[in-house]
């Protein structure tokens, strides 16, 4: 294990920071970032706005590690955090193990290696899994257990967290101080109708409770929209509303034009654009239909979503918000396209928070996001184990060597061949003696 004669700090760097979603979690916790790092000029501007910390906009496939060292005046930060870009990996766009974006997963070990923080936690889409038969996620795991980090891998879904939303994803905490940890134990049940896991616990809040207190939305996105009670409608209102100094809400307008009117009247909770007549169909889904049916390509590598549009149910939880969900989400119960500000607020984004750029640099903001109470979560986690190491910490929570100290692959019964796969390459790496 690499053994530290550096002096360490409380400081926590982001990397391909985005919006913020991550980093505005950990700052909910006292876990402010001392800086972000990101590509994207839209992106970065919204991580200052909000955060008020530094962002660098900078291209981290090429960027010296030694940058970061610098930034944090050579001392240790307590973490590295963030979520190298998907879409390579992610089986919402065209799948492909050897997109070049890929090796910035290696870029961010480059740096956690470098700045050597106690801990790091990376986030992931599920293809992270299976992308090159495993290949990729072994190699990233296998190299974070050389630099000297203990390391739990598992597929969370951020609804378990309190987030309105089921968002499946990888996420990777790893430290180097010698603990045996777990990831943040669950809280909420959840039901999204395409993903869910219901049990005694309290349900994650519903898309009603959601958007509860939200005012009519607008035809203009220069409109603030107010609040459509004087006092906040639902818990998940009130967390949401926190210290808006506003009665009102910017991002609440969309455009549904009157063609859309009316093909959103004709549909009920959960159904889409394949329940209407087929005159009605999006002529981009039309031409995915028919070209699923002529060359038998399955629905994982082809870009798109297949269910084109779709009307969301009031009393559950929503369906993952990506990039297009301004585009294919229906409002549960009005005849119209959810819009921007309630996308955020599915991400548990507080109404405070302002994005900067055009629509569509906003909705990809936004869809990338982790969403701050998830990441609210982890971080309240990693403080407490962080603290206990200098305390309490029994020798028994204590391992003897960097190693693989569990990961969770999936919450089903069966597991894909593909999956299959890639645990028996994370198998390997979980015997002690290989490090
Ligand atoms: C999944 S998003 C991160 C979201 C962020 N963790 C959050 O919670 O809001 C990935 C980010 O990586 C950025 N990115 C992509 N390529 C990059 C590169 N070469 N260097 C730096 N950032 C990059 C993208 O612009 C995007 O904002």
């Amino acid at each position: 294990m690499k053994q530290s004669t550096c002096q360490s700090s409380d400081d926590v760097l982001a990397l391909f920071a985005g919006a913020g979603g991550l980093s505005y979690g950990f700052s909910l916790a006292g876990l402010k970032p001392v800086a972000g790092a990101e590509i994207d000029s839209d992106a970065c501007s919204t991580y200052r706005n909000n955060l008020g910390s530094a962002c660098f906009e900078l291209n981290l496939g090429t960027a010296d590690p030694d940058f970061f060292t610098k930034i944090l005046s050579g001392k240790e930060p307590l973490a590295v955090i963030g979520g190298p870009p998907c879409q390579g990996f992610s089986t919402a766009g065209a799948r492909n193990a050897v997109d070049p974006r890929n090796a910035l997963i290696f870029n961010y070990l480059e740096i956690v290696k470098t700045v050597n923080p106690r801990w790091f936690v990376f986030e992931n889409v599920e293809g992270l899994l299976t992308s090159g038969r495993g290949e990729a996620v072994a190699a990233l795991v296998e190299r974070f257990l050389l630099f000297g980090y203990s390391v739990r891998l598992q597929k969370v879904n951020f609804a378990a967290y309190g987030v309105p939303q089921t968002r499946k994803r990888v996420v990777i905490i790893g430290n180097r101080l010698g603990i045996d940890f777990e990831f943040p134990e669950e809280v909420y049940s959840f039901d999204s109708g395409k993903s869910k896991k219901r049990s005694a616990k309290p349900f994650a809040p519903s898309i009603n409770q959601a958007l509860a207190g939200l005012g009519h939305a607008a035809r203009d996105r220069s409109m603030l929209v107010g609040y459509s009670t004087s006092t906040p409608a639902s818990q998940y209102d009130a967390l949401m509303r926190g210290k808006n100094e506003s009665t009102a809400v910017s991002l609440h307008w969309h455009s549904t034009d009157d063609e859309d009117v009316e093909r959103f009247s004709m549909l009920a909770p959960g159904q889409s654009m394949k329940h209407l007549p087929e005159e009605l169909w999006h002529p981009s889904f039309r031409r995915r239909a028919f070209r699923r049916v002529s060359d038998g390509t399955p629905t994982e590598n082809r870009g798109g979503a297949p269910s084109g549009i779709k009307r969301l149910h009031a009393d559950l939880n929503c369906l993952t918000i990506t990039g297009a969900a301004t585009r294919e989400f229906i409002h549960p119960t009005e005849h119209r396209a959810l819009t921007l500000r309630e996308c955020a607020r599915l991400q548990s984004f507080p109404d405070s928070y302002e994005f900067s750029g055009p629509v569509n640099a906003v909705s990809q903001q936004i869809g990338n996001a982790v969403p701050p109470q998830a990441a609210l979560s982890i971080a309240q986690h990693l403080m407490k184990l962080d603290a206990r190491f200098g305390s309490d910490l029994g020798v028994s929570d204590r391992i003897k060597s960097p190693r693989l100290l569990g990961f969770n692959l999936t919450d089903s019964l069966g597991m894909s061949e593909a999956l299959r796969e890639t645990e028996g390459r994370l198998v390997r790496l979980l015997q002690p003696t290989l490090f």
